[in-house]
């Protein structure tokens, strides 16, 4: 080996060290710098290479410096590949979480405001008003039994009335104990029967809610709406305080220039019974719902003595006097749940 060719192993080595670090440096990614990492380790890469000559280096003092030089390359090229690794993969994290940041601060602009439905604000209306005439406000099952809905109003299994109430059940109807049988109430009349087992006399009660019927939905019905219920019962209660309690409430949610009258009529649960109607101030009648004297089985139902007290109940549609005080033209707007329509109530 010539004089010359010895001092070139080192510029190799040299060569070879500025292209690792070169390498190195321009690894874009952890990943890149993978690849760049395997290339030098390889045992063709030019570093191995020339380490590969160094058993045929005659000259020990060569020898002595090439081996040097390889060992400054392999500690630079580590320090190196360390180096640029904790630097992607700082980089890599926080651009990670740069992509994956959530931002989960407030929407801060105007929040946007509900408002209850019209049936809700006329129930909450009819309360008020029976509030202020001395009546407390009562809540009874939507899921009842045949007993509450049907035989303690007076209407024993097979009374004619119950085909009246087009009836949806919860269980087949069952001849054995049809007093258990369950059913969605088809009206709060139910609720009577609740409040005289559970409050003793007097009794000023308002009885609102959801009732039930197997009604086809048109303009003017729907299958599931509301009701309000009203019992009195009392020492010396008469059918002069049922119209004058109508016509109290008349006045009081429609306005002085209404009034009512009562109808005679028929329900198994009252008796007398009679049907209330509203005039209005251009002479026009609007058709409320039913009411009448608590009728004696009724009150014996509820354990109520009707030698000692009388009393009188009132029940009549919610959604309908909604939809006229609104002049809503088909019931079934109410219940769509179209903003557009529902907004202009609120
Ligand atoms: N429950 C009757 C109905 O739904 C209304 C009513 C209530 C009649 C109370 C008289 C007394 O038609």
């Amino acid at each position: 080996m010539s004089a010359s060719a010895q001092p070139s192993l080192r510029d190799e080595v040299g060569k070879a060290r500025e292209m690792a670090l070169g390498a190195i440096a321009g690894a874009a990614d952890s990943m890149g710098l993978r690849k760049v990492a395997a290339e030098l380790a390889h045992k063709q890469s030019a570093l191995n290479a020339v380490r590969a000559q160094l058993g045929k280096i005659a000259d020990a003092s060569e020898k002595k410096l090439v081996g040097q030089a390889l060992s400054e390359a392999s500690g630079a090229i580590e320090q190196a590949l360390a180096a640029r690794e904790a630097e992607l993969s700082a980089r890599e994290f926080a651009d990670q979480v740069a992509r994956e940041r959530m931002d989960l601060t407030e929407h801060l602009s105007a929040p946007q405001w509900g408002a209850a439905h019209i049936v809700t604000q006329a129930t909450e209306r009819l309360e008020d008003v029976f509030i202020g005439l001395g009546f407390q406000v009562a809540e009874g099952p939507e899921v009842e039994t045949d007993f509450y809905n049907f035989e303690a109003l007076n209407m024993p299994a097979s009374h004619p009335a119950r085909s009246e109430f087009d009836t949806m059940f919860i269980e087949p109807f069952s001849d054995d104990h049809e007093a258990n049988t369950v059913l969605l109430r088809t009206h709060t009349s139910p609720v009577q029967i609740r409040v005289m087992q559970s409050w003793k006399p007097p009794i000023y009660a308002i009885m609102p809610g959801r009732v039930f019927r197997r009604d086809t939905p048109d303009a003017t019905h729907m299958p599931v709406f509301h009701q309000i219920e009203g019992l009195v019962i009392d020492k010396g209660i008469t059918f002069a305080h049922l119209a004058g309690i109508i016509e109290a409430f008349t006045k009081a949610f429609f306005g002085n220039d209404f009034t009512s009258r009562l109808r005679p009529s028929f329900f198994p649960f009252t008796e007398p019974s009679a049907e209330f109607d509203i005039r209005r101030a251009n002479g026009s009648w609007i058709e409320l719902g039913g009411c009448g004297m608590v009728h004696p089985n009724v009150l014996r139902a509820g354990g109520i003595d009707p030698e000692e007290y009388t009393g009188f109940a009132f029940g009549f549609g919610i959604d309908r006097m909604a939809k006229e005080r609104h002049a809503v033209e088909d019931i079934r707007e109410m219940y769509t749940n179209d903003l557009r329509f529902l907004r202009q109530f609120s």
